[in-house]
């Protein structure tokens, strides 16, 4: 399975999905190719964006499933159906069981808006202004089967400013987003990031 062609798992608004595409469209993604969306919100606003840009989606409801396993496995089998290589998760707000994992250890990978190990889980932009740090960022890691923990790609910082208001520092936050994820996702496309234990090296 080529890492060159992606399926990009998303929840919500979908801006990193478009940074992607748009990055794919001005030949900043390698040899990266998008070729579907999987969302489990099939009324969010990235399906969407998804429908204008010409990439297929697969949309189901997991609670349309028995459970976790069975949503997981239709995602699995059309994703192999596609001959997906990369599954890159762009605000998919949802753990990852080992019926996905399996198949694609090594080739899951996360965007999350905090320098992990800090402020992993949910709302880390907020996690991150409650606590008064001073730097936070943007992480890119490969997905295990904890929460966030997987090993890291790159990270980038961003300060946070005394008037920062939980929007204002996301707005931040999201554009170092559009700039490293799809440096990160080329890189892998092209296969120029090594994994050693839990480093990771992006050669080039
Ligand atoms: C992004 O900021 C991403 O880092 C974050 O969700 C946002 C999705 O925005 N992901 C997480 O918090 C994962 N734990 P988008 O839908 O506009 O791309």
């Amino acid at each position: 399975m080529a890492q060159s062609r992606i399926a990009v798992f998303a929840s919500g608004q979908g801006s990193n999905f478009a940074a992607l595409v748009q990055a794919q469209r001005e030949g900043r993604l390698g040899a990266g190719r998008i070729e579907l969306l999987v969302s489990d919100k099939p009324e969010a606003p990235v399906a969407q964006r998804a429908e204008e840009a010409g990439i297929p989606s697969l949309l189901l409801r997991p609670k349309d499933f028995a459970g976790r396993e069975q949503y997981e496995a239709a995602i699995v089998a059309e994703l192999q159906r596609r001959d997906i290589g990369l599954v890159v998760l762009a605000g998919y707000m949802r753990l990852i069981s080992p019926v996905l994992l399996e198949p694609y250890v090594g080739r899951i990978v996360n965007i999350h808006p905090s320098l992990l190990p800090a402020f992993a889980g949910k709302d880390a932009i907020g996690q991150a202004l409650d606590y008064g740090v001073k730097l936070t960022g943007v992480t890119v890691h490969f997905v295990d089967g904890g929460m966030d923990t997987g090993p890291v790609i790159a990270q980038r910082s961003v300060e946070v400013q005394p008037e920062d208001t939980a929007e204002s520092l996301a707005e931040r936050i999201h554009q170092v987003e559009y700039a490293l994820y799809p440096e990160v996702v080329a890189a892998i496309a092209d296969g120029r990031v090594t994994l050693n234990g839990r480093k990771a090296v992006i050669a080039g």
